[in-house]
């Protein structure tokens, strides 16, 4: 599986990166030793409006459990983004926005976004926003969400950006989690020429219970879709910013207030609220993306990922305007209108720094050389990997292919909950193995931990654990904090646990295998089995479900669902499509169960517990490693399963 060949920077790349071979061992090794020391410096980046004089204050003792970083400090972020640029970089191009249609896309420059995010922040106001407060964001690709994004900062108030693929009760569900009183949402989004409806869906999940709390729905008309509007419920962006000043006094925020909210799955069935703050999450992540990024004054960085995610918080947003860059906004899909997309629209604008996920590397794998090679792509000098393992195939292709042998590879381990990126290259100090996120990033201690919990040194595999805080690190779960602690603080006392497994080579470098709890990884989105179960059994014709992950070419991992029916129902093929649509009607698309088996019984112990652990090994088709099936109740079933089994 591993495949060691290093790759090693140019001399040309090198000559002007940010940080040399001989850089990495020596800072990294200050940063761990005095990390007040090293914060401190790091923190001076942004405009504060009080400078933080107390920098780390973190401590995973259970009994003395709290997390929080430059505590005396006080500052805005949409400052940070955009006002403070507009001295230097007022004319300088802060977003490029690249529709899903080929023909139509915008630049923004850093003096037109703020006066848009200050004109839709005063308007915000006006509805009686203000600090505190929750915003949820349902919006497509447009600059909308950005500007929508970057008011709320301007506030104070505390985004919740659900990602448009969403269904409507996923979305409600997180509308009441944290009771936003304002939903900002489009007419419809348009992905590949369709058409998506997002403010149906609006109308849909506010049905539900729970969300009676919204007052009010922002509508971005943006396809001129045909829409319900509800009054006085329902109001147009384009009409709420008319005649608002393009000047907002930006709200004083200390740095442990709340910055956002991002919904993630975890292994029980509901989302969970990653909570991030101001300050620290503000450094760490324009910190990373200058540092990883190899990031200049005059390049053009592209992060494919929606906003909805926490790489378009981080890597999209926050980290390129923080630091003054101009950042790429894409609509549209990798295969529309046909698959050199990515790469003409890397030709149309002359983008420098690349960064996508796995999935996207592979589907466009399989289409062959040609869509690349019709393309320039001369512009390129990094790319970025990020959501999933890259497979040691995909990451040699993406650096001959897409990058013509020229671009280091920067493959980031991080997660929603981290905020920033914690395990990666720097291009032009840390030699690259395909498949490998290398090695710690500054000021950050991954260690390896046996089931135990007893770290283990050198060359080792077990589980990712972290030892110390950093500054980009989730403060809490919204509304749950004790939830919090028992996920990530409990299972290895003393360290933060990611539930990622993890192989150290000999030469310190990191290997990540996969999530080692009940979440499966799909196209670099985190699906919690729970949740996919939840839906199933919510059919009325369906018993019981059992979901795990399996292979998948493409997608890295699917979602393989057992299904036992009701008494008196029978299996059939229409039966197992209307599943498939119910599944994705009830979370969204990105939930669709890949496999479906019908399953008599399910492996249970005679405690009544499912053993996943052999329904994993079915679905991975190899039957001959189930292990010690004799504490099952009825042994039998696991025969028929494998029989029947759909991977073979
Ligand atoms: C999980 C986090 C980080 C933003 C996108 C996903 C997996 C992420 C890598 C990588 C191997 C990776 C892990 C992690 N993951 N990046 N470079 N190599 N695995 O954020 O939805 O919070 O998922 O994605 O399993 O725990 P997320």
């Amino acid at each position: 599986m591993s495949n060691d060949r290093l790759h090693t920077a140019s001399p040309e790349f090198t000559a002007k990166s940010r940080f040399k071979p001989e850089d990495y061992d020596r800072l990294y090794a200050a940063s761990v030793a005095d990390p007040d020391a090293f914060w401190a410096d790091i923190a001076r980046r942004l405009d504060w409006m009080r400078a933080p004089t107390r920098i780390k204050d973190t401590s995973y003792a259970l009994e003395d459990f709290h997390i929080r970083w430059y505590a005396d400090g006080e500052l805005n972020v949409s400052v940070n983004c955009l006002d403070r640029h507009l001295a230097t970089r007022g004319d300088k191009t802060a977003v490029i926005w690249e529709g899903d249609n080929p023909e139509v896309s915008e630049r923004l420059s850093y003096r037109e976004l703020h006066a848009r995010v200050c004109r839709f922040a005063n308007a915000l106001r006006n509805l009686g926003v203000g600090k505190g407060d929750r915003v949820t964001i349902y919006l497509p690709m447009i600059v909308e969400a950005a500007v929508a994004m970057l008011a709320c900062t301007r506030i104070g108030a505390v985004h919740s950006v659900v990602f448009g693929g969403f269904s409507p009760d996923s979305l409600a569900g997180r509308i009441a989690d944290c009771g936003s009183k304002v939903v900002i949402t489009a007419d419809e989004g348009v992905r590949g020429g369709k058409p998506v409806a997002l403010k149906a869906n609006v109308d849909e999940a506010l049905r539900r219970d729970g969300t009676s709390v919204v007052e009010t729905v922002i509508v971005v008309r943006h396809t001129g879709g045909a829409i319900q509007m509800q009054a006085p419920r329902d109001r147009w962006y384009h009409t709420l910013v008319e005649g608002q000043p393009d000047t907002c006094d930006p709200e004083r925020m200390n740095a442990e207030d709340p910055l956002f909210i991002l919904y993630t799955s975890g292994s029980t069935g509901k989302p969970k609220g990653v909570l991030h703050t101001t300050g620290g999450y503000l450094v760490y992540a324009s910190y990373t993306h200058e540092s990883v990024f190899d990031l200049r004054e005059d390049d053009v960085y592209w992060c494919t990922a929606d906003v909805g995610w926490v790489t378009g918080h981080s890597y999209l947003l926050y980290g390129p305007l923080a630091n003054g860059a101009t950042t790429v906004m894409f609509e549209g899909v990798p295969n529309y209108p046909d698959t050199s997309r990515f790469w003409q629209v890397v030709d149309k604008h002359k983008v420098t720094l690349f960064y996508t996920a796995p999935t996207a590397i592979r589907a466009l794998m399989r289409e062959g050389e040609a869509p690349v090679k019709k393309t320039s792509r001369a512009s390129l000098r990094l790319l970025g990997s990020v959501g999933e393992p890259i497979n040691p195939e995909a990451w040699e292709w993406y650096w001959r292919v897409v990058g013509d042998e020229r671009c280091p590879i920067v493959d980031t381990w991080w997660q929603t909950e981290t905020g920033g990126i914690l395990i990666t290259p720097l291009a032009g100090a840390i030699p690259q193995k395909p498949g490998s996120a290398t090695k710690p990033f500054f000021g950050v201690k991954p260690a390896v931990v046996d089931a135990s919990g007893t770290v283990l040194d050198g060359a080792a595999e077990g589980n990712l654990v972290l030892l110390d805080s950093w500054p980009g690190q989730m403060r809490t779960l919204y509304g749950d904090h004790q939830r919090f602690i028992d996920t990530y603080f409990r299972t290895y006392p003393g360290t933060y646990f990611t539930g990622d497994g993890v192989r150290r080579d000999a030469d310190g470098y990191y290997w990540i295998t996969g999530r080692v709890d009940d979440v499966i990884n799909v196209s670099g989105h985190r699906i919690g089995t729970a949740e996919v179960e939840s839906a199933l059994v919510a059919h009325p014709k369906v018993a019981e479900a059992a979901v795990v992950g399996c292979a998948h070419e493409i997608k890295g991992q699917g979602i393989y669902a057992y299904v036992t029916l009701n008494k008196g129902e029978t299996p059939s093929e229409d039966l197992r499509k209307e599943l498939v649509a119910w599944v994705r009607k009830e979370i969204g698309p990105i939930a669709t169960p890949d496999f479906l088996q019908w399953a008599p019984g399910l492996p249970k112990t005679r405690s009544g517990k499912i053993m996943r652990r052999i329904l994993r090994k079915i679905a991975e088709n190899a039957p001959d490693q189930l292990g010690d099936t004799s504490t099952l109740a009825d042994p039998a079933v696991v025969d028929s399963l494998v029989k029947e089994r759909l991977i073979r």
